[in-house]
């Protein structure tokens, strides 16, 4: 598939997705999201790729999804094809971590795009917010549920209720992103992030984002419970013995499985 709406690259063991409509602010429309979902599959069953970034422009991660094309959908338009989320979950498919790299608008869809990834970093002019109800529709996308999971639910309520905008600062204490940085260095962090997260045992890092997520569709037992699971597991693997035994050996670790 060639893409037309994104581009992507790979930096070492890093690939990066970059949303590229800019003269649109990277609203999200069917073909660029059939090319979103079809790139983060062909990154995640890739052996040479570790974590996945993606990012948008400077001014938008992506301001929603598209409206124009949303705006002639009829009910049974986006009832019977699925239109407009027909490949929003494609991301939950997706097993090794991805971090969204957000820098500037990142509204409606934008939001949920950014919520649905594992990591949030968000340069210091990020702006979030689910402004569906001035355009007399809500969150299709997983607003209403994870913003709720992420902000707590008086700020997930209040900014769907309202269409408010969030900037960095807030969205950073609300625990809806895990760190900002100065807009001139976002892509670099990104990058040195998953470039991190790339360098640790693959097996590992996805045992670890599978019991993270377990934490928002299970009771704290089940989550446990699978996250015993998961921690005798690793002790199954090549990479736990070369871990603790490079630890001891006062070395640095050489993972096989990455
Ligand atoms: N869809 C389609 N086009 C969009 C867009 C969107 N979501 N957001 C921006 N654009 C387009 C504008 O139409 C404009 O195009 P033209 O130059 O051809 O006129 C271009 O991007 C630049 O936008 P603005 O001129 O409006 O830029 P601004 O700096 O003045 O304002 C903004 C920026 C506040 C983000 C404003 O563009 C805006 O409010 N956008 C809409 C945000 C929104 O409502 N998002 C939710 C969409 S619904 C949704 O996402 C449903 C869901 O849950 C799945």
């Amino acid at each position: 598939m060639s893409y037309e709406n994104i581009l992507v690259e790979t930096v070492e063991r890093v690939a990066v997705i970059t949303l590229h409509r800019p003269k649109a602010l990277n609203a999200l429309n069917d073909a660029l999201m059939d090319e979103l979902g079809d790139a983060l599959l062909r990154f995640d069953a890739d052996e040479a790729i570790g974590c996945i970034v993606i990012t948008g422009t400077d001014k938008a991660f992506a301001a929603g999804a598209d409206i124009g094309m949303m705006a002639g959908y009829s009910y049974m338009d986006v009832y019977k094809g699925d239109y407009v989320t027909r490949n929003w979950e494609t991301l939950r498919r997706v097993r090794k971590p991805v971090i969204a790299a957000v820098a500037g608008y990142a509204l409606g869809g934008g939001c949920e795009l950014a919520m649905m990834c594992d990591i949030i970093l968000a340069a210091d002019n990020a702006r979030f917010g689910q402004p569906e109800v001035k355009l007399g529709t809500m969150p299709g996308a997983g607003g209403t549920q994870r913003l709720p999971r992420a902000v707590a639910k008086a700020k997930a309520m209040e900014l769907c209720l309202t269409g408010r905008m969030m900037d960095a600062d807030e969205a950073e204490r609300a625990g809806l992103v895990s760190r900002i940085v100065p807009l001139a260095e976002l892509r670099d962090e990104a990058l040195r992030t998953a470039a991190t997260v790339a360098g640790y045992s693959l097996p590992i890092v996805m045992m670890i984002k599978e019991s993270v997520n377990a934490a928002y569709e299970s009771t704290l037992a089940e989550g446990v419970h699978l996250e015993r699971r998961l921690f005798h597991a690793t002790f199954a693997t090549e990479d736990q013995k070369e871990g603790m035994q490079a630890f001891v050996e006062k070395r640095a670790p050489a993972f096989r499985h990455r």
